[in-house]
């Protein structure tokens, strides 16, 4: 039986070294095992007063139902000013409204993500956790894949071209896709 990640880029930018990290993911994964990639673009800034007046946005209907045919997540953050983008973290916490809270409950979740600095988002990953348990989510913590000096290893277009970079990131979903 095939299984399904979601895979969340939390940048918008064009070239995102994000986004292309999700992408060389999607491509890397084993066989029997597939991303779908979904999209935080849509999403409004959280506003409880809009929730009361219309409900779950569209954007973010489309991403619970993502989320419940999802056997699990890959959120690949960026690092602002050593934290979560707050796009990101708006995306996620809109995705934890109305029936969305049970979807995350057990649901297997692995971070990554890259930066052009030398530390590759660990601060930023460090600050999922908290998230992730008030979700009651499923931390995968076996690997850890946080990838430094982007600036090298992408291509104008946000492309991963490292090799070795690509090898430990196949090695990373490997793990995730046979622990979900
Ligand atoms: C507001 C802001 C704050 C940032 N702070 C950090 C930081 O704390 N650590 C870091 O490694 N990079 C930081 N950066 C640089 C980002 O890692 C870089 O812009 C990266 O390309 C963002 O990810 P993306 O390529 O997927 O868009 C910051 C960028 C912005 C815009």
């Amino acid at each position: 039986m095939t299984k399904t990640i979601l895979g969340l880029s939390g940048s918008l930018r064009r070239a995102s070294f994000n986004a292309g990290l999700l992408r060389a993911a999607a491509e890397l994964v084993p066989e029997g095992t597939g991303i779908e990639i979904g999209s935080i673009r849509d999403v409004p800034l959280y506003d409880g007063d809009l929730e009361k007046s219309s409900g779950l946005p569209p954007a973010v209907q489309t991403l619970q139902a993502q989320l419940q045919a999802a056997d699990g997540v890959l959120l690949v953050t960026p690092e602002y000013n050593n934290g979560i983008p707050g796009v990101f973290k708006n995306a996620i916490d809109w995705m934890s409204r109305g029936p969305g809270l049970k979807m995350w409950a057990g649901k297997p979740v692995a971070v990554i993500g890259a930066s052009p600095g030398g530390f590759g988002t660990m601060l930023a990953q460090a600050q999922w956790l908290p998230v992730l348990r008030t979700l009651k989510a499923d931390l995968w913590a076996d690997g850890r894949l946080m990838v430094s000096r982007a600036g090298d290893l992408f291509d104008s277009d946000g492309n991963l071209t490292d090799t070795a970079s690509r090898d430990r990131l196949a090695g990373f979903m490997d793990g995730f896709a046979k622990a979900i």
